[in-house]
């Protein structure tokens, strides 16, 4: 297997035919299993599992040429305008890349990237926007020079190259479910890229995901910073042991659609994630009082109601309100009626677990 993909073969040959476009559509995921706390290169501290949505997606796409003297390597544009923040960590992702396709250094790339999803609406779009941009960089290396023409090889690499631009990325390149890092508890696992994990209750594979938006500001505190501070964090050692014992308890769940479980363990990962980032050093919250509310509601209905609805969270203040597709009615009549009061302009987006990431030609 190979782990660093360095290749320096992966070079063109003068009077090579260049020219060509690539188009993907890759969705965004939501963690239940919860990865926070990194080393190395985007190495996580601990496993963690997903569902990949459906809706909430980005469509990326690169025109590629033979770069010219003196012109500019990348044009980069979001929804039809030139943004230069996104363009620097573009630009510096894909320098770093060079090792692994050299060929970038000869190219000029014309990249295109929109969302499916309001730019301000709180969504995390990094796991999505990676993962789109992750697969047109392989689709280019397989045009250029046929070296991933097996689909296996082709997503595992796109999934290894996804996480170096963000780790939650590497799990939207897999529909369904998908894990990331070493589980004694799932085949293939590894810290480098991720695994589809389709193992579960045939209830798993068409839960439903709907995000109150309780407010769409940016963070007060980057993922980045955020990981950073679980290395000083004196309850992280736990935290860790906790999420690998988490992997096997939720896989448990969804295999024998134990759905008592599955709900213990998804709002214990989400309530964990932000009782981390609590006890910090420096502390900080994401919650508002909002987010507190729709929790509490949450847990009133599913208590008098008796039906499977549960809520985790992002590194955020939205709830992602979750459940089985086989009570949409009433979850739809509580949403409406007792969260979309606590939601920023009533804003929710109604999502579902989706089949992955889809080439467009
Ligand atoms: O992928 P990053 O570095 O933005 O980290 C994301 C971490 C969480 O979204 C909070 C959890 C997860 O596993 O997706």
């Amino acid at each position: 297997m190979n782990n660093s993909y360095q290749n320096d073969q992966l070079v063109l040959k003068n009077g090579q035919d260049i020219n060509g476009s690539v188009k993907w559509q890759s969705p965004s995921n939501i963690a239940l299993v919860k990865y926070w706390g990194k080393r190395a290169i985007q190495i996580p501290n601990n496993p963690s599992i997903s569902f990949t949505l459906n809706e909430a997606h980005t469509i990326t796409s690169i025109e590629y040429s033979p770069l010219k003297p003196h012109q500019d390597w990348i044009t980069f544009e979001f929804e039809g305008k030139k943004e230069d923040s996104f363009l620097n960590r573009i630009e510096r992702f894909l320098k770093s890349l060079h090792p692994i396709f050299p060929f970038l250094q000869q190219l000029h790339l014309n990249i295109k990237s929109s969302n499916s999803f309001p730019h301000s609406s709180g969504i995390a779009s990094s796991a999505s926007s990676m993962s789109a941009l992750a697969l047109c960089l392989c689709s280019i290396e397989d045009n250029l020079f046929s070296t991933l023409q097996e689909k296996e090889a082709f997503f595992m690499k796109a999934s290894h190259i996804a996480r170096l631009g963000s780790g939650s990325a590497s799990r939207s390149i897999y529909g369904k479910l998908a894990a990331w890092g070493i589980s004694k508890y799932i085949d293939h696992s590894s810290d480098l890229h991720a695994v589809g994990h389709n193992d579960v209750h045939s209830t798993f594979k068409h839960f439903h995901d709907d995000v109150a938006i309780i407010s769409g500001d940016k963070k007060s505190v980057s993922s980045t910073a955020g990981h950073a501070l679980m290395d000083t964090n004196i309850y992280a050692s736990k935290r860790y042991e906790q999420a690998k014992m988490n992997m096997k308890r939720i896989l448990d769940s969804m295999a024998s659609n134990d759905m008592e479980q599955f709900i213990e363990i998804v709002e214990e990962e989400a309530m964990t994630l932000h009782a981390l980032m609590m006890c910090s050093n420096p502390s900080y919250m994401l919650m508002k009082p909002n987010t507190l509310t729709c929790i509490e509601r949450i847990r009133a209905f599913r208590k008098e109601s008796n039906l499977p609805i549960m809520f985790t969270l992002d590194a955020g203040p939205n709830v992602h309100i979750l459940y089985p597709d086989n009570i949409k009615e009433e979850a739809a009549q509580f949403i409406q009626e007792q969260v979309m009061e606590l939601t920023e302009n009533n804003r929710i987006i109604y999502d579902q677990v989706g089949d992955g990431p889809k080439m467009i030609k």
